[in-house]
């Protein structure tokens, strides 16, 4: 098909990432929770996770700073922003607004979008589905995620599962037959309550409880079972849809969230792991970020030829779920660099792990506990604190 009769794609033309540069091991975890490095390793794949020294604004932007060098396109070509994330720094303003300043995109629209894991995939579906149509023709799309100061760090069922980070992508509108392809998103609605954070959000408000303090609910083998079937029956929609099957998929770069899913999924989808990229060991789940980063750090390995097929299968809570297929460009490697570059930080993650406790109990000395400490007992699978 000649390129003028061809229809409008969104490729992936830019992608940067930003990681914070504490890292905590599962040996750490072990100081200050009743867990080890073999547990975690052998039921998850996660060795090490980054926490932040700064806010999710800050690793937005340089996430978003390094996307565009590898584009090579200023913040002013970017006609719109979606910023995945379930951690906002700020409810209101939303967080795209702040990248829109900071890049200098002044005359882009901004939304957030919240689909915990997902944000991502939907950004990029949303994204992709505006350039499609003509509305914009360069977007940022960005999956930034800080756990860290919601984590429930006397919970070892779930702080030891997840991390810090950033990346971003930038979509620009062309007539060549690449980028996204197809894709399916979804949600299982009835089984929201597998996922909830209590503490975080308006039902909490006025009612004495104190932002960040939060408890979570989490079902961790039924949401490993719906994971499994979503990013499985999504993968093969995605690809149904686009005429094509499990062999033609070059690389599957999945959310990660547990190598035990990856591997449950890739067997479903019929893909076999040599073709399925793995970084979950070195971050956790980052949620929103998790794909992103997955993806930048493909492209850092080579793991991406020119022409590949992507797929990139995820899902969080809600829970939602999707799965992208994407055609990679010609280039597989940035047009440039960015100098932009995360403030020093001098801390370790245990430190910074500690400083995010002692400002929880600051917080909680001066107010009435929160509705579920009044039960006195520490959860199950804390270690005392000392
Ligand atoms: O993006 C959405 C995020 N959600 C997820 O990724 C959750 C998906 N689910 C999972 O990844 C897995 O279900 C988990 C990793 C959360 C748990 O693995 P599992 O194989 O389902 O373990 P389990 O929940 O059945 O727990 C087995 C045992 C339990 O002890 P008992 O009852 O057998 O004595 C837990 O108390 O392991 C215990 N346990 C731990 N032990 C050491 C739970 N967490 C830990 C821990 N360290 N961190």
């Amino acid at each position: 098909m000649s390129e003028s009769l061809a229809e409008t794609r969104a490729a992936i033309t830019g992608w940067g990432k930003c990681l914070p540069p504490a890292v905590l091991t599962n040996d750490d975890l072990s100081t200050i929770l009743d867990t080890s490095d073999e547990w975690i390793v052998s039921r998850t794949g996660i060795r090490e996770r980054h926490v932040s020294h700064v806010g999710l604004e800050e690793l937005a932007y340089v996430a978003a700073a390094r996307a565009l060098a590898a584009a090579g396109v200023q913040g002013s070509d970017i006609e719109l922003i979606a910023f995945g994330s379930c951690s906002h720094d700020d409810q209101v303003p939303n967080m795209a607004s702040g990248i829109q300043v900071r890049i200098g995109a002044h005359s882009a629209a901004a939304f957030d979008i919240n689909t915990a894991c997902t944000s991502f995939l939907y950004g990029l579906s949303a994204a992709n589905a505006l350039i499609r149509t003509g509305v914009v023709s360069r977007a940022l799309v960005i999956g930034a995620e800080l756990i860290s100061p919601f984590m429930d760090w006397a919970d070892r069922d779930v702080a030891v599962l997840f991390g810090d980070g950033a990346a971003a992508v930038v979509l620009e509108a062309t007539r060549r037959e690449e980028g996204v392809l197809a894709e399916k998103l979804g949600c299982y609605g009835e089984a929201r309550e597998t996922l909830r954070v209590e503490g975080m959000g308006g039902l909490y408000a006025n009612r004495g409880v104190l932002y960040g303090v939060t408890r979570w609910r989490f079902e961790g083998q039924e949401i490993f079972r719906r994971a499994v079937h979503g990013m499985a029956t999504a993968s093969l929609a995605a690809l149904a849809r686009a005429g094509l099957t499990p062999d033609d998929v070059d690389l599957v770069v999945p959310h990660q969230a547990n190598l035990r899913i990856i591997e449950a999924v890739a067997r479903r989808a019929g893909v076999p792991m040599e073709r399925v990229y793995v970084n979950i060991a070195r971050h956790g789940n980052m949620s929103a970020a998790t794909l992103p980063v997955a993806l930048c750090e493909a492209l850092e390995e080579g793991r991406v030829r020119p022409g590949a097929l992507l797929l990139l299968p995820g899902f969080g809570a809600g829970l939602s779920f999707g799965a992208q297929l994407v055609r990679w460009g010609r280039r597989t490697t940035p047009l440039g660099s960015s100098a932009v570059e995360l403030p020093p930080n001098e801390a370790s993650a245990l430190d910074l792990i500690r400083a995010c406790l002692a400002r929880k109990l600051h917080a909680a000395d001066s107010r009435a506990p929160q509705p579920w400490q009044q039960a006195a007992a520490l959860p199950r699978g804390s270690k005392a604190p000392g």
